[in-house]
């Protein structure tokens, strides 16, 4: 059984077929999806799939990229939804200066608020963090104190990067790019870190793995991340997949599915 723990399944992308998308999932043996919301708008839609479907958790928060428009009464009203029983995790959340869409003061100020509101609120958090390693790892440093931690969606950083994080208290979260030829870092530090940090994703609708790539991504995806860990570590498809849905488990407090 599988978890793809990062998923934008609110989307417009899945707007025609969502139910033929779940259901591909379910049938590759994927047994729970976090779908994680970037604003208020998609953080609502995505509340409203997983108190649909019982195998759907969410998450709220305000992405980096729409640092500019997120107001303090956005937050406000994220922090009431987060109360709702099908979300489990403040996110996501984080820094983007590849983009740039927003400026950095604004990045900072939200990322910061946020991590705040999800301590009060005793959230894990699910961090954005896009050529901004050391802003980021600072501020999660300096801030990320307490029981709850979190993950680093989409990890894009080297193996000490990692440690770094780990030693915060922060699991690492693979995406499908490890599947592609070129992509050696990733591979390095999906093979280097303790299975026991690791969880896997697909960032559906983005980044589809290989031999898919180039296509739109959906969870039932997350199968070709878990192979290829797999394959890197000279371990079973079953340990791979076991371990990191464990993990997913743990770190969201997910129910226990019906099938495992
Ligand atoms: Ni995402």
């Amino acid at each position: 059984m599988l978890i793809d723990s990062h998923a934008h399944l609110d989307m417009e992308d899945f707007e025609k077929d969502r139910d033929d998308v779940l259901a591909r999932a379910i049938q590759t043996g994927v047994c729970h999806i976090i779908s994680v919301g970037i604003d208020l708008t998609s953080s609502m839609a995505a509340l409203n799939l997983a108190q649909k479907h019982a195998y759907i958790s969410c998450a709220v928060g305000y992405h980096p990229h729409h640092a500019e428009t997120c107001k303090t009464s956005d937050l406000d009203h994220l922090a009431q939804l987060a109360s709702e029983a099908p979300v489990v995790a403040w996110g996501e959340i984080g820094l983007d200066y590849f983009r740039g869409y927003a400026s950095t003061e604004a990045q900072v100020r939200i990322f910061e608020d946020q991590l705040a509101l999800a301590r009060d609120l005793n959230l894990p958090v699910i961090i954005h963090d896009r050529e901004a390693h050391e802003a980021t790892f600072s501020i999660l440093k300096r801030m990320g104190k307490g029981e709850r931690k979190g993950v680093i969606h989409c990890f894009s950083g080297d193996v000490d990067l990692a440690r770094a994080f780990m030693d915060l208290g922060y699991f690492i979260s693979i995406p499908g790019t490890i599947t592609y030829k070129k992509a050696k870092q990733i591979k390095e530090v999906a093979t280097a870190i303790p299975l026991s940090c690791m969880l896997i994703e697909t960032d559906s609708p983005f980044l589809s793995p290989e031999p898919r790539r180039g296509k739109r991504n959906e969870p039932a995806h997350v199968y070709y991340t878990a192979m290829e860990i797999a394959r890197l570590r000279e371990i079973s498809f079953e340990e791979a997949a076991r371990e990191t849905t464990k993990n997913a488990r743990a770190l969201f407090q997910l129910p226990r599915d019906a099938g495992e």
